[in-house]
């Protein structure tokens, strides 16, 4: 999955469903979990079905759904509600283990052989660490095969399940706990082969913050982030997609090493190149591509 923004839009809210068809994320969230009251699960799962189901052929923005988490009872009418007009993926909350993104996947599958959709087609995105115990098998997501599109990672349902009182500093950056789980979905998903997105940025009227946080997950190894209002999107995209610079500069790297075939270090402008140089500037290519 090469997606630099998705923004979560409430399901229960048809004034911000309508909205968000404008808005250029790469991918939409359509929530049935934590932003939907109970007692609007119902209409909410109506509303985003409509929504999948009205969406034209040429749009090129992914729709996905969170759907409520597995061992919750709404689960199972969420998926029945919006499996059979074909989300792009579904995103699965608290999950507890790699366990449960196979277990989803199975789900799906049934799904998609009854509604004549390409087996395997409809991909998952776990938020891996909003459990405790998700914590501990967070390097074992390789085994999920292709459904697994990529990995995110969420702080706050993991902070209230412990207990903590915070889960950012005075300064606004994460606590110990929180940068170790930051940090371990970007291992994880790359681990597994599949690319991290960073979590969101809570205060959304705080762009310039929200650039900052985009510009150290870019440098960290995440390539996209979650986003919660409109006006997040554009601040993402941007972060997200390699400038002018890096692409010359990716290119001629590209090409020193096409020049010479069989060098594994070369120089470049006075520094010293290698092969993850030449990962690198490889990567940085390709995401420059996607848009
Ligand atoms: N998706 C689509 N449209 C959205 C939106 C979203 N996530 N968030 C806000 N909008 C719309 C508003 O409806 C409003 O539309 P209008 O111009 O037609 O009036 C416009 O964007 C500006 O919104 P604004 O007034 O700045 O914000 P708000 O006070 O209406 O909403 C939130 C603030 C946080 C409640 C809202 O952004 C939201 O619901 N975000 C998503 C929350 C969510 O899904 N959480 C689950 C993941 S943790
Ligand atoms: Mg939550």
């Amino acid at each position: 999955m090469s997606i630099r923004s998705l923004l979560f839009v409430p399901g229960d809210s048809e004034k911000k469903l309508a909205k968000s068809e404008g808005v250029p994320a790469d991918a939409l969230i359509l929530d049935l979990e934590d932003s939907v009251a109970s007692q609007n699960k119902l209409i909410a799962r109506g509303l985003v079905r409509e929504f999948l189901s009205s969406r034209s052929a040429e749009s090129r923005q992914q729709v996905w759904v969170r759907i409520n988490p597995l061992d919750h009872q709404e689960a199972g009418a969420d998926l029945g509600a919006v499996m059979p007009v074909r989300p792009d993926g579904i995103v699965l909350p608290k999950t507890r283990s790699p366990d449960d993104v196979e277990l989803l996947g199975r789900r799906i599958g049934t799904y998609e052989a009854e509604y004549e959709v390409a087996v395997g087609s409809t991909r998952i995105l776990p938020v891996a660490t909003e459990t405790p115990q998700s914590i501990f098998s967070l390097g074992e997501y390789g085994r999920c095969g292709k459904r697994l599109a990529a990995l995110t990672w969420g702080a706050e349902d993991l902070s209230a399940a412990v207990g903590a009182t915070a889960n950012r500093d005075g300064d606004g950056q994460w606590t110990p706990p929180y940068q170790l789980v930051r940090s371990l979905c970007l291992f994880a998903a790359h681990a597994a082969g599949v690319e991290a997105i960073d979590t969101l940025h809570a205060n959304f009227r705080d762009l310039e913050g929200l650039a900052v946080s985009c510009t150290e997950a870019r440098r960290d190894g995440f390539s996209g982030k979650l986003a919660i209002h409109p006006e997040q999107v554009e601040v993402i995209n941007e972060a997200f997609t390699p400038s002018a610079e890096e692409v010359e500069r990716a290119r001629r790297i590209v090409d020193l090493f096409a020049a010479n075939p069989g060098a594994g270090t070369l120089a470049l402008d006075g520094a010293m190149l290698d092969l993850p140089h030449l990962t690198q500037a490889k990567k940085i290519l390709s995401l420059a591509e996607r848009k």
